[in-house]
């Protein structure tokens, strides 16, 4: 049976969109966001796909909707949730919960650029390789054990805006070729070790994909 996949947003829903449309070994059981105006979700309602939006103002407090939402994860029982622009700073109770079955992308070759701004960053402080990374999530920022990375060369002058589109293209392919490893049985988390198959292996070398770790 498939892996049943919850996707976290708060906003565009690009990378929810790829994992969508590139499901393979899994599929999205449900699409959960802390902005009910995250234009993600009305795609992912198009979809057939079951989405929960939650707003502070109607639980009186950020501490209120995110216990809300802690919840309602739990009553839905995914067998993976997949970050994707969720822009909600996680408890450490539910980190703890979900650590080994928790996601997240980001803009950076991590463990270079955590945070915000990656793409301005990057440029700023003349790096000649950016790129992206899938990590399990852990109880940090953007510090969790990396799965795998999609990396290209900066070019000079290059805006910020034409970097971001680079990478995310790249995340694109990324995260779905992630999730279907792990929803394969190919990559699993040993304590703070990521494993990989040799199934897993000769895929992420003939995407172009690093991996860490053996
Ligand atoms: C992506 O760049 C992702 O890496 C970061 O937030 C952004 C979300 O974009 N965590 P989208 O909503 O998937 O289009």
């Amino acid at each position: 049976m498939d892996l049943r996949v919850l996707v976290m947003i708060s906003g565009r829903g690009s990378n929810m969109r790829s994992l969508i449309s590139n499901a393979r070994n899994y599929s999205i059981s449900a699409v959960l966001s802390n902005k009910p105006e995250a234009a993600g979700l009305e795609h992912a309602r198009g979809a057939g796909i079951q989405t929960y939006a939650f707003a502070s103002g109607e639980h009186g407090s950020v501490k209120a909707m995110k216990r809300a939402i802690w919840e309602k994860v739990g009553e839905l029982a995914p067998d993976l949730i997949a970050l994707a622009g969720f822009m909600l700073i996680l408890d450490q109770d539910f980190v703890d919960r979900w650590y080994g079955k928790i996601i997240n992308i980001h803009p950076s070759l991590l463990p270079e650029l955590p945070g915000l701004g990656t793409h301005r960053r990057a440029i700023e402080a003349g790096h000649a390789a950016h790129g992206c990374s899938v990590h399990y999530v852990d109880g940090g920022v953007d510090t969790g054990p990396i799965i795998a990375q999609a990396r290209l060369a900066t070019a000079a002058g290059e805006s910020e805006e034409d970097l971001a589109g680079r990478v995310l293209a790249l995340e694109h392919r990324l995260y779905p070729w992630a999730v279907a490893n792990i929803a394969a049985g190919f990559v699993w988390l040993e304590g703070r070790d990521v494993k990989y198959s040799r199934e897993a292996v000769s895929s992420a070398k003939s995407e172009g994909f690093e991996i860490f770790g053996g």
